[in-house]
């Protein structure tokens, strides 16, 4: 028998990958949660667990979601905050509309998007901050490392010039080369950073989030 190339054996792997994620999808108890709830994605489940427990959103009226489509926090954050509340989605790919989010979209880390950000916002500072921004991975491990974690810190960087003091922050990271540094980071920032895994986030996944509580600081420059 003709032995297999290591490309093929690669490319089975993949095969195989890609029909245990589909399959486990479809079983998933999250997903049809989901589309009976009308969530674009399961994702909706993690922030609401992280609201039921801490309820974040209490007096928010200012959201800002980096890294929103296709949209199922931004669902979440625009029931929350109500008619009278603000919700800023951006991401780098379109999404469908969704009432009283105002979206852009574009990649948060370049200046020009960013600047769309803070006029949208027409220099009010923000109540919460919520990203659950996932860079396209390269699969050169070191290289996503630092992608990521150069996602985070800018993130973190956002909150710490828009949001209110006292606000709060809920960011995805993953674990890896960087995970203390960020944590630590973040520690500088807000008066408490707690290192959530809520049961809608795969076990197999490397995802974890930062409820980071309480910004320590303001900037002073803004409205309020
Ligand atoms: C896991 S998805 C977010 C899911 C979303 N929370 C939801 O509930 O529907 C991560 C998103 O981050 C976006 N993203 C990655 N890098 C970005 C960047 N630099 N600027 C804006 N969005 C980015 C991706 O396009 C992707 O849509």
């Amino acid at each position: 028998m003709q032995k297999k190339s290591i490309v093929q054996k690669s490319i089975n792997k993949k095969n195989k990958t890609n029909r245990d994620w589909v399959s486990n999808h479809i079983n998933d108890h999250y997903v049809h949660q989901a589309a009976k709830d009308g969530y674009r994605s399961r994702a909706a489940y993690k922030l609401l667990e992280i609201e039921e427990e801490y309820n974040i959103f209490k007096n928010v009226l200012r959201v800002v979601d980096l890294g929103c489509a296709p949209g199922s926090w931004s669902q979440v954050a625009t029931k929350k905050v109500g008619a009278t509340g603000v919700v800023i989605g951006v991401d780098l790919l379109p999404i469908d509309p969704i009432a009283n989010l105002h979206f852009i979209q574009g990649d948060f880390t370049q200046e020009g998007v960013l600047n769309q950000l803070v006029d949208t916002l027409d220099g009010r500072l923000v109540d919460l901050v919520i990203s659950d921004i996932a860079p396209n991975l390269s699969g050169i491990k070191g290289v996503d490392q630092a992608r990521i974690a150069g996602l985070t810190e800018l993130v973190l960087d956002f909150a710490k010039n828009h949001l209110i003091s006292g606000g709060h922050c809920v960011i995805k990271v993953f674990h890896g080369g960087q995970f203390d540094d960020l944590v630590k980071l973040a520690r500088e920032i807000f008066k408490q950073v707690l290192i959530k895994k809520p049961t809608a986030s795969r076990d197999k996944s490397s995802e974890i989030y930062l409820l980071c509580r309480n910004k320590l600081v303001t900037t002073e420059h803004s409205k309020v």
